[in-house]
Formats: C-alpha cells, structure tokens, sequence
C-alpha cells in the first residue's frame, strides 16, 4: 500500500486531491494529511473522509523540522504531494513575512525531511519515491501581447511577494533536484476554482456577496485575465504527472479557458439567477448592478495563460470540466453548502473582509 504524505490537505486544492485520490483508489493507498490549519484550512472540508482506516490528519507547521521528521521517521512515506502554502495575493501584499517563511522555509522543511528519509548511503534515493511540488503559473509574471502563453521555458518573472514566494520554493525544488537528484516533480498550474475554496478569491467572494445582496468589488478595469480550471482537473493533472511524468521535470496545467474578470462576475450573476426559483427572495438583488469597480490591486498581473501542450503529450492530461459546467456544479454545491459558508465566514473573516474592503 503506497503512503501518501499531503501537506495543506485542509485547505481548497489539498482536500479535494484528498477526495479525489480516495474515489480513485480507494483503500489502496493511505493518506497522512498535515496541515497547521491556518485561517484557510477546514477539517470540515474532509470529514467524508476522517473515518477512513487508511487517512490520518497530522496538525503541524511544514516550518517544524522536528515535527515533519517525526512523519517521516515514523511512516515509510511513498510520495509527497506539497500543497500547503499562503495562497492569497492580496494578503501577500499587506504581510509578506509569512509567505517567505511558509512557501520557501516550509517547502525546504519538507525537502529536506524527505531527503534525509529516501536517500542512500551512496548518495541515490530508494526506489520509486517521490515528491511533487504544487505551484503556480503567476510565477511566469503577466503576458502582454495576446499570442503568448506560459510554456514551461517561460523565464520566471514573478511580481507579488506571493509569487515572488512560489518562485524562491520552485527554486529550492529545483536546487534539490539538480544538486542531489532528488526524485521530484513542478507543475504550475493557473487559477482553480471549485469546492471548498476560501471566499477571499475572486468566485467564491461573488459567490457570497451576491447571495448576500452585497457590492461585487472588481478590481481595477476589470479587464485582468485569468485561465480558469475546475479544481478535479488540477488534481487528476498532480496525480498522472506524479505516476507518468518524467522526472525532474516541470509540467503546466491549465485548460485555454481565459476570462476577463468582469466576464467571471457577470456569468456568476447570471448563472445564479438560472439557478435560484422565482419564489427566492434573493433573486430580486442578483442584478448587474451589484458590480462594484474598486482601487485596483497593486502591482496587478495582466493576464495569465498557460500552454498545456507538454502534459498533453506526456501523460494525456486534458481539462475535462468546461467551465460553463463547472461553474455550475461550483454555484450549487454553495447552494448546498451553506453552512460551510457561514463557518468559514463567521469570526476572523468579517475583520479580513473589513480591512481588505471598506476603504476600497
Ligand atoms: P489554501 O490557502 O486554500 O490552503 C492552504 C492550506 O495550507 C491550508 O489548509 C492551510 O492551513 C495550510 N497551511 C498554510 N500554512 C501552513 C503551514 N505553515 N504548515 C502547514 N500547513 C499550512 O490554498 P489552495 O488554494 O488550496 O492552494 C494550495 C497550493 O496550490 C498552494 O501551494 C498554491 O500556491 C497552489 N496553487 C493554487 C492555485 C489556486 O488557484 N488556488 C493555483 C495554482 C497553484
Ligand atoms: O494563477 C494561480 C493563482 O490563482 C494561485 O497561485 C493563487 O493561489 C490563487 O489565489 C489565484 O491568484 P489570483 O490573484 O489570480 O486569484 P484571486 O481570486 O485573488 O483573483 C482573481 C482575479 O480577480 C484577479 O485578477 C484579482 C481579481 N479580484 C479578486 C478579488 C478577490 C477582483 O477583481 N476582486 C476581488 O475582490
């Protein structure tokens, strides 16, 4: 049975590669789920699966050296899949310190932990183990002329102390497997959206706000691009990438399905009022004229597009969720997640959502 250690499993990305993997192969595998349960990490996202023999949830900082050895020291651990991370963007800009001292410190915790538990005395490492690494397409920078995409030789050229974060981990990654040959894996991948996900990103936060007949704050013009991706894919993309890819590689994913932002909020509008009855109160408010155009984020990427060409070709990933399905499934399970909603609303959120919004 293959051992999987998963790190930042309760956050958005890391608990629905949770529930994928367990609808793949079932009780094949054995998943130790370690996650500090920061502000974006929910145990309420995986308590289909807290009763499972063959899950464990571990509560650790990836920055506690002692605490990630002892995993190591105690599990014959098969793969490594590292989500945990600071994610958002505009918490980057207001505190950097912790993005450095999780996505770079925290990522070299868990490389160095691993290494010390697959390598041999000579200098290789035990057969068939392995690492991947999740990161992000913004390390590319922002695309200004429409024909260009991210390829995976794309220069790094990362502008938010977020991605200027993901950048300096992808680089330890790196520096470990080009100086060690330490067995890893990168994908970088675009923005997800799906299940789970903390309503600080741009859909979820619609999401709720129009549901709550409150101001949908778009940034800037509106214009910015993103290339979004039903959050199952990404996870079905980590898992061939880890058991087809080639090692020490790097492999995008993403899907060719940019939007502007402004499309985004206006699709979520006139998606939930398809969904919502006629009877439904809240209907009435759902209109355009919720849209807010605020102060636009600083240092603001353009546009985001990755070119999926090489895990096409190598392990025949490919996007299969449109978004117009997506973002259906995505509105309703909201809909029938409302009291998730409300936990992760209620308390710290409402002082989040005060500073990054009154004065915009
Ligand atoms: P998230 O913020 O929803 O979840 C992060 C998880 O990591 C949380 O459960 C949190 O408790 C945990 N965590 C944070 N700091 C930790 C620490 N010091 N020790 C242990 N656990 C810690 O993030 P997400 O959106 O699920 O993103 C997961 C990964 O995927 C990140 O590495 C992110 O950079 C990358 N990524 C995200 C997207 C996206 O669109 N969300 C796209 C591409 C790549
Ligand atoms: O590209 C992958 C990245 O996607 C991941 O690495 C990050 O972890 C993830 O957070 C996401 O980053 P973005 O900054 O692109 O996502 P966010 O949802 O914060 O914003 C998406 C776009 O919407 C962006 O152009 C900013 C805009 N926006 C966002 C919010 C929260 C608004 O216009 N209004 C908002 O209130």
């Amino acid at each position: 049975m293959r051992t999987y250690v998963v790190t930042g499993g309760a956050g958005f990305i890391g608990s629905n590669y949770i529930h994928y993997m367990f609808k793949k192969y079932g009780d094949e595998i054995r998943i130790i789920n370690v996650d500090k349960l920061t502000y974006a990490g929910n145990l309420e996202n995986l308590k289909d699966v807290e009763d499972r023999s063959n899950y464990t949830f571990v509560k650790a900082d990836i920055c506690d050296t002692e605490a990630i050895n002892k995993i190591f020291e105690e599990n014959d651990v098969d793969r490594v899949v590292h989500f945990a991370a600071e994610s958002h963007v505009d918490r980057s800009i207001k505190d950097p310190g912790v993005f450095a001292r999780t996505n770079v410190l925290g990522t070299l915790t868990m490389l160095a932990a691993a290494k010390a538990a697959w390598e041999l005395p000579d200098g290789t490492f035990k057969e068939e183990k392995k690492f991947l690494h999740v990161s992000t397409d913004e390390v590319y920078g922002s695309l200004s002329n429409p024909d260009d995409y991210f390829y995976e030789t794309t220069p790094y050229d990362p502008h938010s102390p977020y991605s200027a974060s993901k950048a300096s981990s992808d680089f330890m990654v790196k520096a470990f497997m080009d100086t060690y040959r330490f067995p890893a894996n990168i994908t970088n991948c675009s923005n997800n959206y799906g299940p789970y996900q903390f309503p600080e990103k741009l859909i979820p936060l619609m999401i709720n706000n129009a549901l709550h007949g409150k101001a949908l704050p778009v940034y800037g013009d509106g214009k910015n691009i993103r290339d979004w991706l039903y959050v199952e894919d990404h996870c079905k993309g980590i898992d061939l990438v880890q058991e087809k890819g080639r090692l020490f590689e790097t492999y995008n994913i993403g899907g060719h399905n940019e939007r502007e932002n402004i499309q985004i909020v206006k699709t979520i509008i006139s998606t939930l009022r398809e969904e919502l009855s006629d009877s439904d109160p809240r209907k009435e408010h759902i209109t355009e004229d919720l849209i807010k155009y605020v102060e636009d984020r600083k240092g603001h990427d353009r546009r985001y597009a990755i070119a999926p060409d090489k895990i096409k070709a190598e392990v025949g990933w490919y996007p299969e969720t449109t978004f117009e399905v997506g973002i259906k499934k995505t509105i309703r399970w909201y809909f029938d997640h409302q009291e998730w909603m409300e936990h992760v609303t209620s308390g710290d959120y409402q002082k989040y959502y005060e500073d990054m919004y009154a004065n915009k």
